[in-house]
């Protein structure tokens, strides 16, 4: 049988990249082979983020575009997956006739059975069945269907000279911050079992990959809720660090995305323990001021939040720290935002994510009181991201001078000699080189600093 071509795009985190590469394999089991030209597609998979506004007009913008290719090839299917098929359901094909297939958040595994009963004229297909329960064991042989082992047998990492890789240890999210939409579109924490996770990262360090990301929506409470046959473990993931630091050809490790209220002192100590972990800490921080973050369901202050960073660069001085920041939450005062911008010029972030607030389906605080006007909201913004930038500027200084490790990404794309890689901070290194492999570990002397990357010399 001849195969058919998958075109998927992503939108948002990294939990989804990670979701689209599982039905990526899961189509090539199906017989579609994957194209980047969405023309050719007889299938379309638009993997989608509603985290805020603009993300989740970004999906309905290319929803609307992608009725064109179905007026012209009416065989193609179109899927929608991820956290706008969850929170939509089956409004999505009753407002959008062109879509064919809406799988939710804990039903991607379904995908090629709901694409044949499409085949077999079946239309529309909506899986959007979300188990909010704490009933799952986290840590037993029956994981649910979003969270199982994906298809790492069938990877053969090296032929593609691919060398890291996203390795999912939990979905969902218990946190409830009060503006987030994840924890009713993800449901609730439930975390996979150190033994898959193992197995998987064995599966891949084989496949020659060489750097992992775990990933979570706060994976620092791994082992720690909706544990209904086991105890929750506090060690629990500096425990699966330790795991995944003594499989042989893994040679750095990262995770993502951490919750501050959960950030235990033995996590912070692996940072000194494990070699392999990555000096790098993802530690949203969202506002420097207790009356919002407390209005944020965050659980912490800020005086716990500073501790906490202080206490990291204690266990390893050289760690970069970055974060997310809201500003714009409801009831946000000019002296509330003053706090945010203060609490940058204490910490120093090596580098920030920040975005105006937006209203959310089924986020508490869409019903809050007190919203900022969009004026407001975008000069508080552009004033946070040019001090932040500045800040971002001298702290890429402080790597002059200075021989990092770098990991290999591949070659710039101006230049047959021009590299690029990462360092164990997540900085971007450009440089000059001959014949390097991408995964390839280098040592490099940083000579100047730019907004986004270093650049330096390296000596063969
Ligand atoms: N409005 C603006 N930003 C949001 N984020 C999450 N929900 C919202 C919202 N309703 C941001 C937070 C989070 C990041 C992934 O997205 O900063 O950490
Ligand atoms: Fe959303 Fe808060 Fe959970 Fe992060 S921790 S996914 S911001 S509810």
């Amino acid at each position: 049988m001849n195969s058919q071509l998958a075109y998927i795009e992503t939108f948002g985190c990294q939990m989804n990249e990670r979701d689209s590469e599982i039905m990526g394999q899961l189509l090539t089991g199906s017989n579609y082979i994957e194209t980047t030209r969405i023309s050719d597609a007889d299938l379309i998979l638009v993997n989608t983020c509603s985290i805020r506004d603009k993300a989740e007009q970004k999906v309905y913008s290319l929803l609307g575009r992608l009725s064109k290719y179905k007026k012209r090839k009416p065989s193609l299917i179109i899927s929608v997956a991820g956290c706008v098929a969850q929170q939509e359901g089956n409004r999505l094909p009753s407002r959008m006739p062109q879509v064919d297939i809406v799988i939710g958040t804990q039903n991607i595994y379904k995908l090629p059975e709901l694409v044949n009963k499409i085949k077999k004229g079946h239309t529309p297909q909506i899986a959007i069945e979300l188990t909010n329960t704490f009933e799952i064991p986290p840590y037993s042989a029956t994981a649910p269907p979003a969270v199982q082992a994906p298809l790492a047998e069938k990877l053969d990492c090296s032929s593609e000279g691919e060398f890291k890789k996203f390795v999912t240890i939990m979905q969902g999210c218990n946190n409830f911050c009060s503006y987030c939409v994840v924890p009713h579109t993800r449901g609730r924490e439930v975390g996979r079992s150190i033994g898959d996770i193992i197995s998987e990262v064995e599966k891949l360090a084989n496949a020659n990959i060489k750097e992992i990301t775990l990933l979570g929506q706060n994976v620092n409470s791994y082992g720690l809720s909706n544990q209904s046959s086991e105890k929750a473990n506090k060690s629990a993931f500096p425990d699966l660090l330790r795991a995944v630091a003594n499989i042989d050809g893994i040679k750095r490790i990262r995770f993502t995305t951490s919750h501050p209220k959960d950030l235990s002192e033995e996590l912070m100590g692996c940072f000194t323990e494990i070699d392999k972990l990555c000096p790098h800490f993802h530690l949203p921080i969202q506002s420097g001021s207790n009356k919002v973050l407390k209005s944020m369901n965050r659980k912490y202050t800020i005086k716990d939040y500073l501790n906490k960073i202080d206490a990291l660069r204690n266990y390893r001085p050289d760690i970069a720290i970055s974060t997310d920041i809201i500003v714009g939450f409801p009831g946000e005062t000019a002296e509330d935002f003053e706090q945010t911008m203060d609490l940058m010029e204490k910490v120093r972030f090596h580098s920030a994510f920040s975005f105006k607030y937006s209203d959310r389906p089924m986020a508490r605080s869409t019903s809050f009181n007190d919203k900022i006007s969009e004026a407001e909201k975008s000069e508080r913004l552009s004033r946070l991201q040019k001090r932040q930038n500045e800040i971002i500027m001298d702290r890429n200084r402080e790597y002059v001078g200075s021989t990092v490790q770098v990991m290999i990404e591949g070659k710039s794309k101006s230049s047959d000699t021009q590299w690029q890689g990462r360092t164990t901070t997540n900085h971007i290194v450009n440089f000059e080189a001959n014949d390097l492999k991408k995964g390839q570990l280098v040592d490099v002397l940083i000579t100047e600093a730019c907004q986004n990357s270093l650049r330096g010399i390296y000596n063969d």
